[in-house]
């Protein structure tokens, strides 16, 4: 994908350009958010806890369907070229790039035995891709939305966010777990969404930065990652024969008090992943706590703690984020970490609202020093979760 715009198109924006490419007016136009994920990586596949928030970059998705078997599909990110393909040809290997995650969805229905009829669909998407921030779980939710709309399939958004998964799994062969979809589906303005991935119970955790004089900066290192290759799936499978070698279902069930049992369980490597994993858990479950008594302020050295977690136990950092991290926390930064996947993508760091010229101006200048990509840097607060805009 390319050319995303900070800037969503206005929906009306989106129905004009689907009325100019496809001679009618779309059904309905839906919007999907990106995410950013306050605490908890690695752990949703373990069947552990997140905590997420929707951010205000977004999906969009003008959609009409069609008396026909046929699918239409435009992007603005990928030119505005029109891509046709017949609904009864789909299977898993033969969708690719953008048209991977709203085909993907469709297939996804189809598999769940739900009828979808062939739709004109145009997307637009101000969620930066490759930026650990969910653009292509944006994606996936404003069109699983759609097509339960429209189809009047009557999925829950706990069912939807298992659609989007799958899609994802099985068509664009990421194998990641429900943190991001869940966050898109699930999230409410001025909320993080604390997330058991075992139980599934969401619980929305009140995060109210501005009333303690706080912001969340992002900084999008433009280090791009996709979790289709390889690192994403080598950790994944270090949890798994981490868990089969300790004799529990999954690394969920393990507390830092078994870790010395662990270590004597383990090769090296195994073991420090696997103590990323359960620490961040209980990093998660402290971060939850602390937000409801001491405040957003105290979460700082949790942010910290799980950041060198994961550049050192867990290894999916890179330069560009440890530099980020380290100048924001060199520069008053309450706490900073590395969001979502790894291996490239955005840091985050909370600050005090009188920081954020110092903070800004400081990653620029070590970033420029350093001869890295100018990194993209904006404030982001809890957002709304998906919905129909039209
Ligand atoms: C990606 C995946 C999620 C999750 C995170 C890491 O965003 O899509 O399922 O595993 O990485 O926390």
């Amino acid at each position: 994908m390319t050319g995303t715009q900070s800037k969503p198109l206005s929906p009306a924006e989106l129905a004009l350009l689907f009325k100019d490419r496809y001679q009618h007016s779309p059904d309905g136009v839906w919007a999907a958010p990106g995410r950013v994920n306050l605490i908890g990586e690695h752990t949703d596949y373990n069947e552990g806890f997140v905590l997420p928030f929707a951010i205000d970059r977004i999906a969009q998705v003008a959609v009409r369907l069609r008396p026909d078997r046929k699918v239409r599909l435009i992007s603005s990110l990928a030119e505005r070229k029109q891509v046709s393909v017949d609904l009864d040809q789909l299977h898993p290997g033969t969708m690719n790039g953008w048209t991977a995650y709203p085909l993907g969805v469709a297939w996804v229905l189809q598999q769940r035995g739900i009828s979808v009829p062939g739709f004109d669909l145009y997307l637009d998407s101000s969620v930066p891709s490759g930026a650990g921030l969910s653009s292509s779980a944006a994606i996936e939710c404003a069109v699983a939305l759609a097509l339960n709309d429209l189809t009047g399939a009557g999925l829950s958004r706990e069912e939807l966010v298992l659609v989007g998964q799958r899609a994802e799994n099985e068509v664009v062969g990421a194998p990641t777990g429900i943190l991001d979809q869940s966050a898109s589906l699930l999230a409410t303005e001025g909320h993080a969404v604390f997330l058991d991935c075992r139980s599934r119970a969401a619980e929305a955790v009140p995060l109210d930065l501005a009333r303690h004089h706080l912001r969340m900066l992002v900084i999008d290192t433009k280090v791009s990652h996709a979790h289709a290759s390889g690192g994403y799936a080598a950790r994944r499978a270090s949890c798994e024969l981490g868990a089969e070698v300790c004799g529990v279902p999954a690394l969920r069930d393990l507390s830092p008090a078994d870790l010395p049992e662990a270590a004597g369980l383990l090769d090296e490597e195994t073991f420090r992943r696997v103590r990323h994993v359960v620490t961040e858990n209980a990093r998660v479950a402290e971060t939850v706590s602390r937000l409801a008594t001491t405040g957003p302020a105290s979460i700082g050295d949790l942010l910290d703690a799980s950041h060198a977690s994961m550049r050192d136990d867990f290894e999916i950092s890179c330069p560009e984020l440890d530099l980020a991290v380290g100048t924001a926390r060199g520069n008053g930064a309450l706490g900073a970490r590395m969001t979502g996947g790894g291996f490239g993508g955005s840091a985050i760091a909370v600050i005090d609202v009188a920081a954020e010229a110092t903070v800004r101006q400081a990653v620029l200048s070590a970033f420029a020093e350093a001869d890295y990509a100018r990194p993209d840097i904006f404030a982001v607060s809890p957002g709304a979760g998906a919905r129909r805009v039209v």
